[in-house]
C-alpha cells in the first residue's frame, strides 16, 4: 500500500516503520506538509489540536483513505465536530477512520512478544474496513472494530482511562479484547 504518514514522532515515525518493514511504501510529512496525492491512505499523527493547521498544509488528501490516530489531551476539537476524525472526514470526504490513538507507541517494538496479539481499537467508516485492519495486522496488532465513525468521540474520549491506568501504577500496557477462548 502507499502510505502517508502527517507527523514524523512517535507514532508517526514507529508506525511507518513498521509498515515498511511489513513492505509498504510510506512518505513521511513533518510540519512543513507536502503532496501526500500518491497515497492510498492518509494518516494523521500530530498533536491533537494541531490537526486544522497539518491539515491546511497538506495537499491531494481529498478522497483518500484517512486514519486519524490523534488525541486531544486537554483541547477541543474544531469548532462544530465532537472529534479531530470527524472534522477531517468533513474536510477531506474520503473513507475516514479513528484508529491507533489507544495504544502506547512507546510498545510498538514489543508487541510480538506479548502471549497473544494486541488489541488496537477502531471505529470509522466501512470503506475504511479493509486498508484499517490491513495497516493494524501489519503493525503487529488484532483490530477491533468500535462502530461508526460517529463513535470516533468517545474513543478520543478513551484515552483519558487509558492514562489513568497507566499513572495508577500499570506503566504502558497493551489490552486485547477477545472472546474468551481467543484470550
Ligand atoms: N505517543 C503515544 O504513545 C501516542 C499513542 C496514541 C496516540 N497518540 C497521539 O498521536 C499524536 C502524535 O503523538 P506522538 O507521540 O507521535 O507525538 P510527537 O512524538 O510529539 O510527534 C508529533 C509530530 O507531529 C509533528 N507536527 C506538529 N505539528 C504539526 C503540523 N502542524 N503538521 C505536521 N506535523 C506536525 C511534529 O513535528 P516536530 O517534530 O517538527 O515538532 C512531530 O513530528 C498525538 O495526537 C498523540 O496524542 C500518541
Amino acid at each position: 500500500m502507499k502510505i502517508a504518514v502527517v507527523g514524523k514522532g512517535n507514532v508517526g515515525g514507529g508506525l511507518a516503520d513498521r509498515w515498511e518493514q511489513a513492505g509498504h511504501d510510506v512518505a513521511r510529512i513533518g510540519r512543513e506538509g507536502g503532496d501526500v496525492g500518491d497515497a492510498e491512505v492518509v494518516l494523521f499523527a500530530v498533536p491533537g489540536a494541531g490537526v486544522p493547521d497539518a491539515l491546511e498544509k497538506v495537499e491531494g488528501a481529498s478522497g483518500k483513505v484517512v486514519i486519524d490516530a490523534t488525541n486531544l489531551a486537554s483541547s477541543a476539537p474544531p469548532a462544530g465536530f465532537a472529534s479531530n476524525a470527524e472534522f477531517l472526514k468533513s474536510k477531506l470526504n474520503g473513507p475516514t477512520a479513528k484508529s491507533f490513538n489507544i495504544n502506547f507507541a512507546r510498545l510498538y517494538d514489543q508487541l510480538g512478544e506479548a502471549r497473544a496479539t494486541p488489541s488496537n481499537l477502531w471505529c470509522g467508516d466501512d470503506e475504511a474496513r479493509d486498508a484499517v485492519e490491513a495497516l493494524n495486522r501489519d503493525a503487529g496488532y488484532e483490530p477491533v472494530y468500535a462502530g461508526p465513525l460517529s463513535n470516533a468521540a468517545a474513543q478520543e474520549r478513551l484515552i483519558d482511562l487509558i492514562f489513568a491506568i497507566n499513572q495508577g501504577g500499570l506503566g504502558p500496557f497493551v489490552y486485547r479484547m477477545a472472546p474468551p477462548d481467543q484470550l
